[in-house]
């Protein structure tokens, strides 16, 4: 089903760039995906896997702080034998000592702290929330010795490929949380493994209770086949945007690609509860950097209703105005 899906989507459109342009099935997509986020989310940063996801979630972070006058913070936090993808950035913040060995003199310095790996890391005394405290403290330790002014952090919800999809004790994610929040610091989740229905839940942060600032998607979100990953992004890091330079200098000519805008009916639409927010504050112009234009595309809706799939790509974009954010 999905190949006519396709192909229908080729014949329609084949390309818009996407620092200027947008569609309307990628506006849907970025609406159906914000009416099922995180709370506080409002905005999505298309992309074509994990690891451009993952670039694209520390670039915003930086941005961010250079948009709120806080341009020292350029830092990261991450965690030991995580692995949040191949680039020279995912490299930086990821664990994996072996994928980071040819390349480390080319690697941002990034301080790591120990995973949430209670099979092996916790005390044979330690109950579970102390554990967890202790790596929030271990944490809070790290940014004091960095300089929390200098800092944002970096996680993956439930630890994947490096770990053995290893899930965090009951409350550590809660306070991870309450540290960044006490220096100021962006959290920071990679659910490009754990989220879009793979641990039970759309994402994985939604059994933690905490809301990230920036999240980390791809894999799950093209339903296994399509190259298409996403950051969802905060209100209040879109506000800052948008108040300040009113644009995230990030667009690829490749992002828009047709074969990179198929959001396949997947197991994360199937799963999907009802809109836990009021859709209606949150679905207009949900992506950023690209404002609507003429679409003669399928539809998400329709797709998902219907059980097919559609691309998300762009269509010949007449007269549409651009606009930053
Ligand atoms: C947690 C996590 N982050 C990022 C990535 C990178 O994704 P991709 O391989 O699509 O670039 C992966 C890939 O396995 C992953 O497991």
């Amino acid at each position: 089903m999905a190949t006519p899906m396709c192909c229908a989507q080729l014949d329609k459109l084949t390309y818009a760039h996407s620092s200027f342009f947008t569609t309307r099935p990628a506006e849907e997509l970025a609406a159906q995906l914000i009416a099922h986020a995180p709370p506080g989310t409002s905005n999505v940063v298309f992309c074509s896997s994990g690891s451009e996801a993952i670039e694209a979630c520390l670039k915003m972070a930086r941005h961010y702080f250079v948009e709120v006058g806080e341009p020292r913070r350029s830092k990261f936090i991450a965690r030991r034998q995580s692995y949040h993808g191949i680039t020279l950035g995912a490299l930086s913040v990821g664990g994996r000592a072996t994928a980071r060995a040819p390349f480390i003199d080319m690697l941002v310095d990034v301080g790591h702290v120990s995973p949430c790996y209670a099979y092996r890391e916790r005390g044979a005394d330690e109950t579970d929330e102390a554990y967890g405290l202790r790596l929030a403290g271990e944490l809070d330790a790290k940014l004091r010795q960095l300089g929390p002014q200098n800092v944002a952090a970096f996680a993956e919800t439930v630890a994947g490929a490096t770990l053995g999809a290893a899930p965090a004790v009951p409350g550590y994610f809660k306070a991870i949380r309450e540290v960044c929040d006490r220096h100021g610091v962006l959290l920071i989740l990679d659910e490009v493994m754990s989220g879009m229905g793979r641990t039970g839940t759309l994402h994985a942060c939604d059994q933690e209770g905490i809301a990230p600032d920036l999240m980390a998607i791809a894999k799950g979100l093209g339903g296994g086949f399509a190259p298409i990953g996403a950051l969802l992004v905060s209100q209040r890091i879109f506000e800052a945007v948008k108040r300040g330079s009113g644009s995230f200098p990030h667009s690829l000519v490749s992002s828009n690609r047709t074969d990179a805008r198929i959001g396949a009916k997947p197991t994360w639409a199937i799963r999907l509860p009802a809109p836990p927010h009021s859709p209606a504050s949150r679905s207009s112009n949900a992506t950023i950097s690209l404002p609507m234009c003429a679409s003669r595309a399928p539809t998400w809706s329709a797709a998902y209703a219907k059980g097919s799939a559609t691309i998300i790509t762009s269509a010949t974009c007449a007269g549409t105005g651009c606009s930053g954010v």
